[in-house]
């Protein structure tokens, strides 16, 4: 049995791997062209955790192969599939970054070409290669659903016309040139579900904080931490501002609230979903959050837990500069998701327990860059 994790060098990919390693009896096979660290490197930042070149990092982990590859290649991706015939492809390959995809039509175009093309390429590579058997996993994005004033179902919604109703798609409602490539990605799953009958389950990962995972810390190699304005998700840039003493930057009253998980729910989860598999036909979808939590209760959730390590973190509040409402309330169905994790979560005091613990000790790394809390360097 064969899992083939793409994206396995990034944030996510690379403490999934770890745990795949560690509790399925399965190949793994882990696939990333390293863009992740050039683009990092490219807005003049690093990682907070020092993580280790990709084929040392993947040298000692047994029953784990790397290849180094870029998905887009359609023939890569073909021969991969036909040379491996993984029974589950867990896709996390991306450029995940909204801001860094609102830069310029270049980066747009860039984004949305990379990773509607990887999806595509694995969709059709699996009806090629004749693996219509496999299970495919795809982490997409709740920011698919945009921020609607009802709560957000897990999947498809009801409408209604003319006096009839109907389960559809959801809409593309994505508010980033990034977060239309996961609808984008969503409307070809369906597709090729239809087309080729693929066993598919559509992922929508909210916006995952956290440091480390059992194995990460077992293996003394941990994931990498992205705390600059383009590639730090909120709650982990919060987290480095606060370590940096640097003010907490709220955008607003930051009353609006944003789906979350932990870093730890989020690869148990995917875990969790390959050894359950799919039971055939239709797609899966499942929500990939914990709950929505307000900024401003982040921010002071960071703050108090932040004097547990002597830290004195001001929350600020800036001017907004994203087009968003401010007071959103934000409900999401996610029985299935809970359902795949477990019952016990990762509170978000814990999460952020965790990621200072981590950050205090690369302190230097953080101050050394603490210019990059801002938008600035990739204009053009
Ligand atoms: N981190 C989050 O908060 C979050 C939230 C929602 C969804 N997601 C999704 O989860 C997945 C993983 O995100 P992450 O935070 O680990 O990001 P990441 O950037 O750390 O990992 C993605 C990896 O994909 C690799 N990659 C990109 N393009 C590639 C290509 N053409 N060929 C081969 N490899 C390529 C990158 O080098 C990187 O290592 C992505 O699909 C992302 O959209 C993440």
């Amino acid at each position: 049995m064969t899992v083939l994790l793409t994206g396995a060098d990034g944030y996510i990919g690379w403490p999934t791997t770890l745990r795949l390693a560690d509790q399925l009896d399965e190949r793994i096979v882990g696939v990333d062209n390293l863009a992740r660290r050039e683009w990092v490197e490219e807005s003049g930042s690093v990682s907070a955790t020092p993580i280790a070149k990709a084929e040392e990092r993947f040298a000692d982990i047994d029953g784990v192969s790397f290849v180094d590859g870029d998905l887009t290649d359609r023939d890569f991706v073909l021969q991969l599939l036909e040379m491996y015939e993984p029974d589950t492809v867990v896709h996390a390959a991306a450029q995940p970054s909204a801001p860094y995809s609102a830069i310029n039509g270049e980066r747009a175009l860039y984004t949305q070409q990379n990773n509607i093309s990887m999806t595509l390429n694995l969709l059709h590579g699996l009806h090629e290669a004749g693996l219509h058997e496999s299970h495919f996993i795809e982490t997409t994005t709740t920011g698919v659903y945009g921020a609607p004033e009802f709560p957000i179902p897990e999947g498809g919604a009801e409408m209604e016309n003319a006096g009839e109703r109907d389960e559809v798609p959801f809409p593309a409602m994505g508010g980033s040139w990034y977060h239309q490539t996961k609808s984008f990605d969503a409307a070809n799953m369906r597709l090729a579900e239809s087309e080729f009958d693929l066993n598919i389950s559509d992922v929508r990962t909210a916006i995952v904080y956290g440091s480390k995972t059992a194995e990460t810390s077992s293996v003394s190699q941990p994931t990498r931490f992205d705390f600059d304005y383009y590639f730090g998700t909120v709650v982990n840039r919060f987290c480095a501002q606060a370590v940096a003493g640097y003010p907490i930057t709220v955008y607003g009253k930051g009353e609006q609230r944003k789906p979350m998980v932990s870093l730890e729910d989020t690869v148990e989860s995917l875990v969790n979903l390959v050894e359950r598999g799919h039971d055939g036909g239709g797609i899966d979808v499942y929500n990939q959050v914990t709950r929505p939590v307000a900024i401003v209760e982040l921010a002071e959730t960071i703050a108090a837990v932040g004097e547990e390590f002597d830290l004195d973190a001001d929350v600020e509040h800036f001017e907004n500069p994203r087009e968003e409402k401010e007071e959103h309330k934000m409900e999401m169905e996610n029985e299935r998701f809970l359902d795949l994790v477990g019952g016990q979560q990762q509170s978000l005091e814990e999460g952020v327990r965790d990621v200072l613990e981590t950050l205090v000790e690369h302190e230097g790394r953080i101050t050394a860059h603490e210019d990059r809390f801002l938008p600035g360097v990739l204009t053009d």
